[in-house]
């Protein structure tokens, strides 16, 4: 399946979930990583599902703390997508609240109206402007990519460069950047976790199905599923570690590996909350900052402003991954000042 042609599938939404899961079935996964120079864990990709946590499509829905209401089509529409607590965020330029028709998705569609996000796509709250506007150039030109060809969401970047405007991704990188990042993720070390399965792009809980040992992985998802799937951006996720992984990670973070390394505080500033153009750290999604790492190890993400990184994850291990990404996102992220 082409990469525009896996873009439609994804448009008509919810009613083709059932083709997404069968891309990211163990067999394609395992396809994927065979071609590549480095072993991509799957777990890091997690996929979907054809059912939902949302049955009745006429039916209004609420989140917490937000007194909206809307229906499943109101929520999933593309060019328009909920708002759930307007009150929490400045006024969102027209691409961010409706990006532009036919290819051009709002930001807020999955970015969310606060720029939070969720942990398949990225923070976006607080970037660097200049950053945000060369990543969307680094998308357009391919030069970063998904590190798990074929991982629909990480093949949604390229169409949205490849339609806005200068002056869109002008905007939006203002809008975003002067947004407050509010702490989106709590990091929780464990040797079992809840039982999952892989839905919306996350780890979604089996209620009442027990504890699984963790494994080597993060297992990253929703406390509430339905809250994932109205797209509520005023969530708290839940990241599982394996017991250790933050002072392993604290110790790489600040010291480096006993490899030639580079500690991250060097770049990524003392307390992981960025410096200059180089991005923060502090507080986002570890799933997210783990494909990063994979993506710059695999050189999937290969622009040349993203030199210093292949060198920093040459000597990293995947367990060395899961380690630093731990320690980054239970570290706290205070607004960027401005
Ligand atoms: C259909 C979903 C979707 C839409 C719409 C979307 N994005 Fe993204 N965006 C993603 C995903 C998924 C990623 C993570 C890609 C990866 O892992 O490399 C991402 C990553 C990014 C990043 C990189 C962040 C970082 O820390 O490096 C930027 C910047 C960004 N998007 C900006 C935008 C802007 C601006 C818009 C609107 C013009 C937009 N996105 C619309 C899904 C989307
Ligand atoms: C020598 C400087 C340097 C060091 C050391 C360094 N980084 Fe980076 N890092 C960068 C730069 C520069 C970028 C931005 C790359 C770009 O513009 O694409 C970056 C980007 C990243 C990103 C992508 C963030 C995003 O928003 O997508 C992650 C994740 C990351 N670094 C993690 C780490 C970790 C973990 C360490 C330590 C093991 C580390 N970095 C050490 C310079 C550094």
């Amino acid at each position: 399946m082409s990469r525009s042609s896996a873009i439609n599938t994804s448009m008509t939404g919810l009613r083709v979930i059932g083709v997404l899961a069968v891309m990211c079935s163990p067999m394609q996964d395992a396809g994927a990583q065979a071609a590549l120079p480095f072993d991509v864990p799957s777990w890091a990709f997690p996929g979907s599902q054809t059912d939902s946590a949302i049955a009745d499509s006429s039916r209004f829905h609420r989140v917490p703390n937000s007194g909206a209401r809307f229906t499943l089509p109101q929520v999933v529409d593309r060019f328009a997508p909920p708002d759930w607590h307007p009150s929490g965020h400045s006024s969102m330029p027209d691409v961010v609240a409706h990006g532009r028709k036919p290819n051009l998705f709002a930001c807020a569609y999955c970015h969310l109206p606060n720029g939070m996000g969720r942990p398949e796509n990225a923070t976006l709250a607080g970037l660097p402007e200049d950053y945000i506007i060369a990543q969307l150039a680094a998308f357009r030109s391919s030069a970063r990519r998904a590190p798990l060809p074929g991982w629909i969401p990480g093949n949604s970047m390229h169409p949205v460069a490849m339609s806005a405007t200068e002056a869109e991704v002008a905007s939006a990188a203002r809008y975003f950047s002067g947004l407050r990042f509010t702490p989106g993720v709590r990091v929780i070390e464990a040797a079992r976790v809840p039982r999952t399965r892989q839905a919306g792009f996350v780890y979604a809980r089996i209620a009442g199905a027990g504890t699984e040992p963790i494994g080597s992985r993060i297992v990253e998802g929703p406390p509430d599923f339905e809250r994932h799937e109205l797209r509520d951006d005023g969530m708290t996720y839940l990241a599982y570690v394996p017991h250790g992984s933050i002072k392993r990670g604290r110790s790489i973070a600040t010291t480096g590996t006993n490899g030639p390394t580079t500690a991250c505080v060097t770049c990524h500033g003392t307390t992981l909350l960025g410096m200059g153009l180089i991005p923060p750290l502090a507080g986002r999604y570890p799933t997210y900052i783990v494909r990063q790492l994979l993506a710059f190890k695999t050189g999937a993400r290969s622009t040349a402003a993203s030199q210093p990184m292949q060198a920093v994850v040459a000597r990293l291990s995947v367990e060395d991954m899961i380690a630093v990404a731990a320690y980054a996102a239970s570290q706290p992220a205070a607004p960027r000042s401005r």
